[in-house]
């Protein structure tokens, strides 16, 4: 029986090896980042995903058009609104992205997402992968950058989380070994390391930013954070002007908390769970995962979407109407800046500040609040 087992069990990390060996392949052979001036037209999808995802993506995709009607009639930018990225579609093609919809997505340049719902295992909806991962593994969007700001305690964090690899990607293919027991596993690649650290290098480098800190638990995740670690202090010698730190996660999670320490992070690059987990806790001190927008870059495709998830109970009550866009607008305001616009995103990131604790633009999630229509229309009264 166990014999059986043991068999079994290794066939299945047999293939794991397998395709991680041919991934890290095709990481050595990378691409270049695309270059959007020579592109022409870019094309921008846009999914409206599930729960309120449809009214808020609505909302921003509203805010994108206006701040790129030229270009669109110049024929440089063009939009396709694509459909079937639904629980509802994805559950009867039982696939975390169907695969039309995956070729629409493929034929685009950067995709502007609503939050989609990912089911969980007894619940109502097949127990598919999640969108976001699944789309983050086929584009191999690797960056997941996370900007977090409190102006008035001077707090600027800019967070770079892995998103390929970690315990997400082989989160799904973990299995029952037997009735009792159950494995998942997590991987780390020296390249797929290597692409993110750099990044939040370059990205300090170009901001005049003096510190870099990676977040692990490499003291006990010892094999899979160490690498991570080690790649980060690797690379962090072809920047000697730059600091780089190490905290482990869970002092890490207490200092965000700590006012006499947190406005010092700057640059926060980390495995995936662990980015997952931080990012949130950052989002609501800035005001909630409502506020803060997300980039997933890879070098072909990117993808924009909003930090949270589709809270399918505020449709429930009734209350998508006041779901607040911010978040999808924020991450509209990342899209631009990506495609080469950083003056139009400063202008939608400069009005969406100035409707931060404005009482005319007061949204709530809830009747006490303006609607997230009315909170599009002052946004827009703002960006020109
Ligand atoms: C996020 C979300 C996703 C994640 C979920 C929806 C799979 O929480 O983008 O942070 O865990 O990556
Ligand atoms: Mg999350």
């Amino acid at each position: 029986m166990s014999k059986e087992l043991i068999e079994k069990a290794k066939e299945k990390f047999a293939a794991i090896i397998n395709e991680q060996l041919k991934r890290v392949e095709a990481l050595k052979k990378e691409a270049e980042d695309i270059d959007y001036s020579a592109v022409s037209p870019i094309i921008i999808g846009v999914c409206f995903g599930d729960g309120i995802g449809e009214v808020i993506s609505k909302h921003a995709e509203g805010v994108l058009k206006h701040l790129l009607k030229d270009e669109v009639a110049s024929g440089k930018v063009k939009f396709k609104e694509i459909a079937g990225l639904t629980i509802e579609n994805r559950a009867k093609h039982k696939k975390a992205i169907p695969d039309d919809v995956l070729k629409e997505l493929k034929a685009c340049h950067v995709i502007l997402k609503g939050p989609t719902t990912t089911p969980q295992a007894g619940g109502k909806w097949p127990n598919i992968e999640s969108a976001n991962v699944a789309m983050r593994r086929h584009l191999d969007l690797f960056a997941n950058v996370r900007p977090v700001r409190i102006p008035k305690e001077d707090i600027d964090w800019c967070f770079f989380r892995e998103n390929t690899e970690g315990a997400y990607i082989l989160g799904s293919k973990g299995f029952d070994v037997s009735d009792d027991i159950s494995i998942d596993f997590k991987v780390i690649t020296e390249q797929g390391a290597e692409r993110i650290i750099r990044m939040a290098f370059e990205y300090a480098k170009n901001n005049n930013i003096d510190r870099v800190t990676v977040v692990t638990k490499s003291n006990v995740v010892k094999t899979t954070d160490g690498r991570f670690s080690k790649v980060a202090f690797r690379i962090a010698k072809e920047y000697p002007k730059i600091k780089l730190d190490e905290w482990y996660i869970d002092i890490m999670t207490a200092k965000l908390l700590d006012p006499a320490r947190r406005r010092d992070f700057k640059v926060i690059v980390l495995p995936n769970l662990y980015g997952d987990i931080l990012t949130d806790e950052a989002a609501q001190l800035q005001g909630g995962v409502g506020t803060a927008g997300s980039a997933n870059i890879g070098r072909r495709w990117s993808m924009f979407e909003a930090i949270h998830g589709s809270a399918p109970r505020m449709v429930e009550e009734g209350r998508d109407k006041f779901a607040d866009p911010s978040s999808m607008i924020r991450a509209s305001a990342m899209l631009l800046r990506h495609i080469g616009y950083p003056e139009k995103a400063e202008r939608v990131n400069l009005a969406l500040d100035r409707c931060s604790g404005n009482e005319k633009a007061k949204i709530t999630g809830r009747e006490t609040g303006i609607t997230g229509e009315e909170y599009t229309k002052y946004i827009l009264s703002q960006v020109d």
